[in-house]
């Protein structure tokens, strides 16, 4: 029922989205544009490529086009921030497509480039900050941003943002924006043990749930194949002579075994590169265009590519290593079947790592199906039945973060929530076949309605003193 026009976007917006290809608002899209346009405070979390981005710019690009604010030196009215430096700059170049036709200046600002044009840029003044926490503050303590016009304020991967790795950072730039702001969340995930964070962010805010947090893409088809540590590196090779895997991320747990696969891949004559924070940023953003352009066909990367990054016709994700963090597998696994598209993800798992898929299976509320059709599989590990022993922490992937594990994630903390499709059960990610992903961008489906409004009361074991005065439902239109 809700197109893009019912959403009261202004023309210039609509015919950008227009020339972008997008026809129906995704559900999450559908439910919060309505809310931030009316400036509440929203939570938003929805499945990973379902469009989160437009769901926070789109309705900020009206307001403060609608506004027609003169950009002030040093004073953005808004900003964005991301946890890696890829996806703030994937942000910015979002925000550019969809502001083409109103005159809004927007700068991305992050570590490992040159602060120089950050500086001049906020000197001449912009509408909106995109930013990493950490240059954000460097630029903020040596005078060159202030903070103090802003009137919105986003964090993309809310959760991430919230944990132990960027808590203190975000603590200080919050309290920099005036408390009279709007603040919008977005994040695929949003375990428990971060959610009280968020709601002490967070004004009586509008919650919507497309699918409850921690829910996989739809159309992932998801696969484990169980392997001796030993035998991976052959197993990847095994994999790479399907010629359906044209376009392959794989995840490792530390830097130095994602240069270690690139070598062996280098080696068998698979068109491979790295990504991770030991690398420069130019040859981080060299290998992460090289691979969205089809110029190499694999992208070995840590968890610092785990969010966000929208690369398009992705066909797998390949786990080399499980994650320590069993969000960050809903993240990798969700950098395929983006925007309606298929793909398929497999998880390695050695005898090491059940600890880990046990986590994994946990959050994700599912088994993922096992293919033993493989010349490395190993059955002890299959058939093991002894209680899986968590290694001793030894993964160092990406930044340093502590955050404890996050459970089956706690739903019913306070604020409105808009309850809407729930996610369809395990049921068709069961199949093996390795079907090549397909694009589609979102059709209206009967019974596929954006976020149906219940406007349920809030649960609450903790509203953290705010009076969150009952169900300011939405009305649905
Ligand atoms: N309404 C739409 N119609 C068609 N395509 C869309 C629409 N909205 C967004 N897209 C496309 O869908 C893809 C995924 O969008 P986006 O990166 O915003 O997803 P996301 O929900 O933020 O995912 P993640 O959780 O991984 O960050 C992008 O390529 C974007 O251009
Ligand atoms: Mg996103």
């Amino acid at each position: 029922m809700t197109d893009f026009i019912d959403l009261k976007l202004s023309k210039p917006i609509l015919r950008a989205i227009t020339e972008e290809g997008y026809k129906t608002p995704s559900p999450i899209q559908a439910g919060t544009i309505p809310s931030l346009l009316e400036g509440e405070d929203v939570l938003g979390i929805a499945q990973t490529g379902t469009g989160k981005t437009a769901a926070f710019a789109l309705p900020l690009l009206h307001k403060l086009a609608e506004a027609q604010h003169k950009a002030v030196s040093k004073k953005p009215f808004a900003v964005i921030l991301a946890p890696t430096r890829e996806l703030a700059g994937q942000i910015g170049e979002n925000i550019q497509d969809y502001a083409r036709y109103v005159p809004l200046r927007t700068k991305v600002v992050f570590g490992g480039t040159s602060i120089r044009p950050q500086i001049q840029a906020l000197f001449r003044g912009i509408h909106i900050l995109v930013a990493t926490p950490g240059r954000l503050l460097d630029l903020m303590n040596q005078g060159h941003c202030d903070l103090s016009n802003v009137q919105t304020f986003i964090l993309d991967e809310a959760d991430r943002m919230l944990d132990m790795g960027f808590i203190h950072d975000i603590r200080k730039i919050s309290a920099a924006i005036p408390k009279k702001r709007q603040t919008v969340l977005f994040s695929a995930t949003m375990p428990a043990t971060v959610k009280g964070l968020a709601d002490g962010l967070l004004r009586d805010p509008v919650t919507v749930e497309v699918a409850p947090q921690a829910t996989t893409a739809e159309k992932v088809d998801q696969q484990l194949m169980y392997v001796d540590q030993g035998d991976k590196r052959a197993l990847l090779d095994h994999l790479f002579k399907d010629s359906e895997m044209e376009k392959v991320i794989i995840f490792t747990r530390t830097k130095h075994r994602a240069d270690r696969v690139t070598r062996n891949l280098n080696q068998a004559g698979i068109t491979a590169a790295a990504i991770h924070g030991n690398k420069a940023q130019n040859a981080r953003q060299r290998a992460l265009k090289a691979f969205a352009a089809g110029e190499i066909r694999a992208l070995v990367a840590t968890d610092v590519a785990a969010r966000g990054i929208d690369v398009d016709g992705i066909t797998h994700v390949i786990n080399f290593e499980l994650p320590n963090e069993a969000d960050s597998y809903i993240h990798r696994i969700g950098r395929t079947a983006r925007a309606n598209a298929t793909g398929i993800a497999i998880a390695f798992c050695c005898e090491e790592e059940r600890a880990y898929l046990k986590d994994i299976e946990k959050i994700i509320r599912q088994s993922i199906p096992m293919v033993e059709d493989h010349p490395f599989h190993a059955a002890d590990v299959a058939n093991a039945t002894s209680k899986p022993v968590r290694p001793v922490q030894g993964g160092r992937g990406g930044r340093g973060r502590g955050t404890p594990k996050g459970g089956s994630g706690g739903r019913n903390s306070g604020g409105k929530r808009h309850t809407g499709q729930r996610p369809k059960s395990g049921g068709e990610n069961a199949n093996t076949g390795a079907g090549k992903p397909k694009k589609n961008k979102w059709r209206k489906k009967p019974g596929n309605k954006a976020a149906n409004k219940t406007g349920s009361k809030p649960g609450g074991n903790r509203s953290g003193g705010r009076p969150n005065s009952g169900s300011k439902s939405r009305a649905s239109h």
